[in-house]
């Protein structure tokens, strides 16, 4: 949630450039406003604008807004912002600065105390144009220079009066050879080139400048600065300045991870959504062994015996990572026969639950890595005494750094705001960790190696989910958005109930319209009320042992006029023959177990092709963030 942007150079140049096309690169954190400040001239100048710099921030207009002077510009920074404290606007919008204009600051988290420091700046005389908690900052730096702070320390001593979370990054007159950070609770780190440093809140927003890195932990400041004709920069602690710390630079080797185009596709999304048979080959790959019938999963290897003593297994995520824990815990269940208990994290956080640290292991599944409910789900439960272990796809992300182990998800770079391909390498992962956890408990390594041999087919078999749905499912989509459709319901039973949790959640992300999802046994106990004939039900019902409990149900639905998609296989679209509804095939699968893989595409598809139709964003849906990194 919020992007935020900082250069530093000693070779003067024009950096707006720069500034925007590392602020695009990070519209998926925040879109609803954003802004630039950059020192011309011992001056700071600003624009800030309502929207997406994708959408905003042209050419033509910030050429003049910034005339460039001969020699160029230093230093700047920016921001994009996903509100949460006042509404999008201009004057909410980032930087903000102090009192008398000397200091531009760029935000990203949330001050919790801001409101009582608000008011005694207030009383101090300071005065307030936004209606941000982020303000607060500015000022108290302009306070502490008052009251004869350096510029440094008036930094640091905000930093340590902010209750919250902040990634903060400070330009300001008095010292225009000077970019400060600082950071806890919101990721933060800095590129390192030859004359240049760049600060931001994620290393996609710069890997086309460098990809390598400092990352900044929490409780931690940096100092950059151009001296003597060159940048250097110092790191420390907030609470204890003058106590240097020696950071590992970190290198980022793997190409896929850089590719941040759309390329042929006219959405993230879309690409994306194509992307996920290679998700999933990356996401095996090296991670089994076909001799023995075993997963290798190489992040847990120091957990084996842990592992193999586990009594049950906990998960915690948020929305679309709980959905993939959910059908990961079926999986578990079935193929290992552990308990699994997969908690929202927002929930866990605040609630008992009754299960033993020593005999669990805890799984945190997370994109972004950063999501704040989920980060502190792991904090609390390592401090309850749980090992946690992470799936996570973000490298050196908060959340994998505090975990003990794990395995990371290998979707690359998710942009589109709607998680699709993380939800696919969540998945895979879990398909090994099942197979992992079932051959420590009396699966035998034929039988293991069997369903190795299936996993292997799954990208070729998405493929082909992909080729044989995609125009079916954009028509039907089409249709159903153009008859406006009142009520939409996802069903499914056993591992597919996961399935339909996940379709109605990116049904609603991009439609905008409320939808359910239902285990399709329970519709009758209330939900078929509300079929007609303006009600769509989607049920996914592949050829397996509930099939003919599952023709029982969709016979309720048509005796009550509802329209009705199935996703079914092959075999199942063969029994049902001549059906007065739409059949979405995909390919048959031996193991029934497997289907969420290629389920989900044409699932994904409808969301996406619905909303096209409706004429919303689909990589920007309104009010999202693709990191909550707010409780
Ligand atoms: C998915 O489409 C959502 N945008 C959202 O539910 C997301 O999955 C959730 O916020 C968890 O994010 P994470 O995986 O980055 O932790």
């Amino acid at each position: 949630m919020c992007g935020i942007i900082g250069i530093i150079t000693s070779e003067k140049r024009n950096l707006i450039p720069e500034i925007i096309s590392s602020l695009k690169n990070l519209e998926y954190r925040g879109y609803d406003s954003t802004g630039i400040a950059i020192i011309d001239n011992g001056n700071i100048k600003r624009v800030r604008r309502i929207g997406a710099p994708s959408d905003v921030f042209h050419n033509q207009e910030i050429t003049e807004a910034f005339e460039v002077p001969s020699d160029g510009f230093s230093i700047g920074i920016g921001h994009n912002r996903w509100a949460t404290h006042g509404k999008p606007s201009e004057e909410n919008a980032h930087p903000h600065f102090d009192c008398g204009g000397n200091l531009a600051i760029v935000h990203n988290g949330t001050i919790l105390n801001y409101e009582s420091l608000r008011k005694e700046l207030i009383s101090l005389g300071h005065t307030f144009l936004s209606t941000t908690d982020t303000e607060v900052i500015p000022h108290l730096i302009e306070q502490s220079r008052k009251e004869g702070a350096s510029l440094k320390d008036a930094f640091l001593n905000t930093a340590s009066l902010l209750h919250g979370s902040f990634g903060i990054a400070l330009i300001s007159t008095d010292d225009p050879n000077r970019l400060l950070l600082a950071k806890h609770g919101s990721p933060l780190l800095f590129g390192i080139l030859d004359n240049t440093l760049i600060a931001a809140s994620s290393s996609n927003a710069i890997l086309s400048y460098t990809n390598t890195f400092i990352a900044l932990a929490d409780g931690e400041y940096a100092d950059l600065s151009i001296k003597e004709g060159s940048v250097t920069y110092i790191i420390g602690t907030i609470l204890d300045p003058e106590k240097l710390l020696t950071k590992e630079v970190m290198t980022i080797t793997d190409k896929s991870l850089g590719d941040m185009t759309k390329g042929e596709y006219e959405s993230f999304m879309k690409k994306e959504i194509h992307e996920q048979p290679s998700v999933f080959r990356t996401t095996i790959l090296g991670r089994y062994d076909e001799e023995t019938g075993d997963a290798v999963l190489g992040g847990l290897i120091d957990y084996e015996e842990i592992l193999r003593n586990a009594k049950q297994v906990l998960t915690v995520a948020c929305g679309t990572a709980h959905n993939a824990s959910l059908v990961g815990g079926v999986l578990i269940e079935t193929l290992a026969g552990i308990p699994v208990r997969s908690e929202i994290a927002s929930e866990f956080r605040y609630k008992k639950v009754p299960m033993i640290p020593t005999e669990t292991v805890l799984f945190a599944v997370s994109q972004s890595g950063e999501t704040a409910d989920t980060l502190e789900s792991v904090k609390e439960a390592r401090r309850k005494g749980y090992k946690t272990f992470g799936i996570i796809n973000v490298v050196g992300s908060a959340i994998a750094e505090t975990v003990d182990a794990g395995v990371y998800a290998r979707a690359g770079f998710e942009i589109g705001v709607a998680s699709t391909k993380a939800f696919t390498a969540q998945l895979a992962v879990f398909y090994l960790l099942a197979i992992k956890l079932a051959r420590e408990r009396g699966m035998t390594p034929q039988k293991g190696k069997g369903l190795l041999t299936e996993l292997e087919e799954i990208p070729n078999l998405m493929t082909k989910t992909l080729v044989d749905t995609e125009s079916i499912v954009r028509e039907l989509a089409e249709h159903y958005a153009n008859k406006n459709i009142c009520t939409i319901n996802f069903l499914g039973r056993g591992i597919h109930v996961p399935l339909s949790t996940e379709a109605a959640l990116k049904f609603k992300e991009l439609t905008y319209l409320e939808a359910g999802s239902y285990p399709l046994g329970e519709l009758k106990h209330g939900p078929i009320a509300v079929i007609d004939n303006d009600a769509l039900s989607v049920i996914i019902m592949p050829y397996d042992e509930l099939f003919e409990l599952n023709k029982n149900s969709l016979e309720q639905i048509l005796s009550k006029s509802g329209n009705v998609i199935l996703i079914t296989d092959e075999i199942g679209a063969k029994k049902l023959g001549a059906q007065s509804v739409d059949i979405v095939v995909i390919p048959t699968l031996k193991n029934t177990l497997l289907y969420p893989t290629l389920e989900i595409l044409p699932l994904q598809l409808f969301a996406y092709y619905y909303a096209l139709a409706l004429g919303n964003n689909v990589d920007k849906p309104r009010n999202l963030a693709k990191s909550v990194t707010v409780e």
